[in-house]
Parts: C-alpha cells; sequence; structure tokens
C-alpha cells in the first residue's frame, strides 16, 4: 500500500550573507553575517515533511564533491531515503542568498550544477519511488521535462500530486491537468495568471484561473495574508500564524509545501494539511537557515493549539 511522500527537486548548498543592505556593481560592503546549510526547494520540502514525521524519498542529482556528501549526510540524519544519481564530473548545487538584516527578506542565486541534469529518464527510473508514495511534489529548480515526467507517473498511480510553480519560470501546459494541487506564493500566482494579487479577492481570481486550466486546487500562499485554498467546492482563507521575530524568510515556502505533502500523506483533509503547513512555514521563518530551520511535529502542533486557545478565549 502506498506510503508517505516522493519528492523531486533539487538539493543545494545555501551560502547565506546578512548585510544591511545588498552591495551594487563594483562596491564591497561588510557583512554582518554567514553561514552555509543545506538548502534547494526540493531537498528543503523534503526536509520539513520528514519532520512532521513522514516517510520521504527524495529523487534528485549531486555531484561527487564536499558540497554532495554533505547532502548525503543530511539526508541520513534526516531520515529521507535519497533515489540520487551522483553525477561525475558536475558540481553539486549552490545558492548565494543575500538576507537583509533588518527585515529578514532575501534575494537568491541558485546554481543547481548537478541537478539541472535530472531527465525525464532519471524520474523514469524512480518510477516506483513515486507510485510508492500518497504524494508527490516538485517544483520549478530542475529542468521542467523532469517535473512533467514525475507529474505523469504520479497522476497514472493515483498518487496524490502537489506541483510547487517555484522559482517563477516557464513550464508545460499540459502540467495543470496534472495537478491535484498547485501551489504558488502571490507573485508566482500573478505571472501565471496575469492578475496583480494585492488581496484575498485577487488571489480568488486568480486560483479560479487556475481551476480553469486543469488543476484540482489552487493553494495560493500569501506571506502576511496567509494563504487561499481554493477548488470548486470550497474557498478558505487560511490566517498566517506568528512564532516570533522573523529572522530569515528563505525557505519558507519550502517549509510550507513540506509540510502540506506529509499532512496529506498521513490522511489530513486539505484545510487540516494547510493549517499544518501554516504552523511549519511560521516557525521556520522564525530561525536562520532554510532546511535547518523546518521544526518538528510537536513544535508545529504546539503553536497549532496555543492559537486554538487563543481563539477560544
Ligand atoms: O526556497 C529556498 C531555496 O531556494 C533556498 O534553499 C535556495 O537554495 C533556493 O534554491
Ligand atoms: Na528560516
Amino acid at each position: 500500500h502506498k506510503q508517505g511522500v516522493a519528492v523531486l527537486g533539487i538539493y543545494v548548498a545555501d551560502l547565506a550573507f546578512r548585510a544591511p543592505n545588498m552591495p551594487g556593481l563594483g562596491q564591497t560592503i561588510a557583512g554582518t553575517g554567514f553561514a552555509m546549510g543545506p538548502g534547494g526547494k526540493g531537498s528543503n520540502q523534503a526536509v520539513a515533511a520528514a519532520r512532521v514525521g513522514a516517510p520521504v524519498r527524495f529523487i534528485s542529482a549531486i555531484g561527487k564533491d564536499a558540497f554532495g556528501d554533505f547532502a548525503l549526510s543530511l539526508w541520513r540524519r534526516e531520515t529521507i531515503a535519497p533515489h540520487v544519481r551522483v553525477i561525475d564530473g558536475a558540481p553539486t548545487g549552490a545558492a548565494f542568498i543575500y538576507v537583509n538584516d533588518a527585515s529578514g527578506d532575501n534575494a537568491i542565486i541558485v546554481v543547481p550544477g548537478a541537478a539541472s541534469q535530472l531527465s525525464e529518464q532519471d524520474v523514469e527510473r524512480e518510477r516506483q519511488a513515486i507510485e510508492a508514495a500518497k504524494v508527490f511534489v516538485t517544483q520549478l529548480e530542475q529542468p521542467p521535462e523532469a517535473a512533467l515526467a514525475g507529474l505523469q507517473i504520479a497522476r497514472a498511480a493515483g498518487t496524490t500530486t502537489v506541483f510547487n510553480p517555484a522559482p517563477a519560470l516557464a513550464f508545460p501546459a499540459q502540467v495543470y491537468g496534472l495537478c491535484d494541487f498547485i501551489t504558488p506564493n502571490e507573485h508566482e500566482a500573478a505571472l501565471l495568471t496575469g492578475i496583480e494579487i494585492h488581496h484575498i479577492d485577487d488571489a480568488r481570481r486568480a486560483a479560479d484561473v487556475l481551476l480553469e486550466r486543469g488543476v484540482g486546487c489552487a493553494l495560493i500562499t500569501l506571506g502576511a495574508q496567509g494563504s487561499l485554498l481554493h477548488s470548486r467546492s470550497q474557498s478558505l482563507h487560511l490566517p498566517a500564524l506568528c512564532a516570533g521575530t522573523v529572522v530569515e524568510t528563505a525557505g519558507a515556502g519550502d517549509a510550507f509545501n513540506g509540510a502540506f505533502a506529509a499532512g496529506l500523506a498521513e490522511g489530513m483533509s486539505a484545510e487540516e494539511a494547510a493549517r499544518l503547513a501554516t504552523a511549519v512555514a511560521a516557525i521556520s521563518v522564525t530561525r536562520p537557515g532554510t532546511a535547518p530551520s523546518m521544526p518538528s511535529r510537536q513544535e508545529a502542533l504546539a503553536l497549532l493549539d496555543t492559537h486554538a486557545s487563543v481563539l477560544a478565549q
């Protein structure tokens, strides 16, 4: 029987630099902090799902180098099963992350390295890992043909599909009809639909466009405005949660997607899974780093409990 989550995506080493501002061209400024940690949207989502308690398989490609070893030790520690091609001669990817000191906001340059070679054949080779999962999740950091192949295998096998169209890059139109859930943030949803999103009503209109294109349900994240879960049968605005001072928002979307997939895989309704995802993302932004900032299941449930008791008062 089906179990857990299969994630297709990339791993990169995140090199995070904190500074009061972004240097201009030709300028050198003193930063206020540096950290290296595991990143890449797919691997981050796998970590978020595993910490919530889901059995996780991660499909990817890395190089045969120090960053690649770092990835393998991360997945071992997090009990994520790697279904990963190690490509000799290609580098494991890396990301430059600028984190603004004051706001925690970020700007990122990501180089997927070996993972840019992830192909339909790689995904086909991991067909069983996708078929055996309850939920399949992918993004757009690896080539879109690989994402499409994964979604097709999942759909044919009755595995629930979650497509996180991040970063905002073009993908084949066939993908829409393969999405049980599509999970753009407000910027990605605006680019996909041409609808500028300021308020929840804008998000609803964008979600309707995504439904017309064939997705089963649109789950649009809206930062401080929470998220919108919108299908033909329900339209729910879920408020954001606050778990403390925001220190780094990079990886919040990954926290959300990984936890959402894990929630669905354990049989939660879309609404319950989205609430869990909201809590996981809320905690992640209060801690530095991307994957390392993912909370445990207990921490996420505790935040949901606190919030429920505040509402009850
Ligand atoms: O979503 C955040 C991630 O995007 C970072 O970990 C960075 O690696 C980029 O890929
Ligand atoms: Na974080």
